[in-house]
């Protein structure tokens, strides 16, 4: 969008921002410049942001980064709001609710301009949530990326409804789906977790989890009905002996949520889980080879090419790309604005637990952060760390 007007005094023409600039090279500061916010949008001072494996897909394995060029990274933010554009009178919610210095987070990823890693970004007055008041802003953006990813794969790729506002009468599911079984493969991933969440407040009965044995009595308390653990040889077997035999011809597990995306660590045993018409929606990329430090990663976009022939015949298999959620209009209003932030703060959803990544600058704390993740360190936890240093 076109910038429409000049920058308020006080901020700075140009800022900070962290940028891959080779594969799988260090991390470097480039200065860009700060954009007046247009019409609908808003300037953020940057506070704090949080680091998930697609920043590592794009550091290690150069996914959604142009080449030779440096791209500044980073999907959610955490800040203050410095500058207001013009209204947008199109929108049935503008940023005429947002003011100068409320605290907002949010979770954007078109343009570099939107980008979290830099201590000023400028977006849409619908990417923002308002924090509230019961949480902190780095609790906040650990919250809108997986939170949002739950609710665009459970409505998007499995088709099962969320309706919103959820009436005061309270909501149940249609009978004919509130009791299938589903299955969050990778439950105590941050998708994992907040897709738990998701399918308890809607009043989903029958959620199987699939986590270590340490993360099971949490995942309970969090509405998994039963949880296996993925360490276990016969893993698969034993999700299908529990799930109940059905005298239908329908599948034992007709909703399958793979929030990991493994070859090899998800989807091989899920092969022999789902049946003929199961749904099963995997976050993409496939991790082909995870990356490590002496290892370049590989990844695969098309589903069709994973595993092929592996799969029972029927299984419809759903790459998710949450990164598509706008082409919902309805999200596209009011998911950001209104549902994120209620959920939040009538305590339906916890945010996840937080690791927080030390570092004396910017860079350092960025690299910190991608190096855990190529050490596949975060487990149950999602890595936040500070952006700007003042207020
Ligand atoms: N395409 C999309 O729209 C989209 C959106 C969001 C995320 N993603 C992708 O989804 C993946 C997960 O993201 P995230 O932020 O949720 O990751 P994360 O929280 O960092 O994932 C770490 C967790 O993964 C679990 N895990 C690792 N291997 C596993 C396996 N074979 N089976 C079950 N659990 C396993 C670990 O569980 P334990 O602690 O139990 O070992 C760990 O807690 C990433 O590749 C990300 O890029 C894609």
């Amino acid at each position: 969008m076109a910038t429409t007007a000049s920058l308020p005094a006080g901020i700075p023409e140009t800022h900070p921002a962290v940028a891959i600039v080779a594969v799988r090279a260090p991390l470097q500061i480039i200065s860009v410049p700060t954009q007046a916010p247009g019409v609908g949008e808003v300037l953020v001072h940057v506070l704090w942001t949080s680091s998930t494996p697609l920043d590592l897909h794009k550091a290690d394995g150069g996914l959604l980064v142009t080449p030779g060029k440096p791209t500044v990274q980073g999907g959610s933010f955490a800040g203050t709001v410095a500058a207001l554009g013009p209204t947008d009178p199109t929108l049935p919610i503008p940023h005429r609710q947002l003011q100068i210095g409320d605290k907002v987070f949010g979770f954007a990823h078109r343009s570099e301009r939107e980008a979290g890693f830099q201590t000023y970004l400028t977006t849409s007055a619908y990417m923002l949530s308002k924090l509230p008041p019961n949480l902190t802003l780095s609790q906040a953006v650990a919250v809108p990326t997986n939170l949002i990813t739950a609710l665009h794969t459970i409505t998007n790729d499995l088709g099962l409804p969320l309706p919103w506002p959820v009436p005061a009468t309270g909501w149940t599911p249609p009978s004919a789906i509130a009791d299938k079984a589903i299955l969050v493969w990778g439950a105590a991933s941050s998708v994992g977790f907040y897709t738990l969440q998701v399918f308890r407040h809607w009043g989903y009965r029958n959620i199987i989890a699939v986590a270590s044995a340490k993360h099971h009595d949490e995942l309970r308390k969090l509405g998994a009905g039963a949880c296996f653990d993925y360490h276990t040889p016969n893993v698969a077997e034993q999700i299908l002996a529990h799930a109940a035999q059905r005298s239908d011809d329908q599948p034992r597990i007709p909703f399958i949520i793979d929030c990991i995306g493994s070859r090899d660590g998800s989807l091989r045993p899920l092969t022999r889980i789902a049946e003929r018409v199961s749904k099963l929606a995997v976050m993409l990329p496939v991790i082909d080879v995870h990356a490590s430090a002496d290892v370049q990663p590989k990844y695969e976009m098309d589903m069709g090419r994973v595993l092929a022939g592996e799969w029972a015949e029927g299984v419809e298999l759903i790459g998710t790309r949450t990164h598509n959620f706008l082409d919902n209009t309805f999200f596209r209003d009011y998911l950001q604005t209104e549902i994120v932030p209620t959920l939040l703060e009538q305590g339906v959803i916890q945010p996840n637990k937080l690791r927080v990544v030390e570092g004396k600058t910017l860079l350092e704390r960025a690299q910190n952060a991608l190096n855990l993740l190529r050490e596949r360190a975060p487990s149950g936890e999602k890595l936040v760390w500070r952006v700007a240093d003042e207020e």
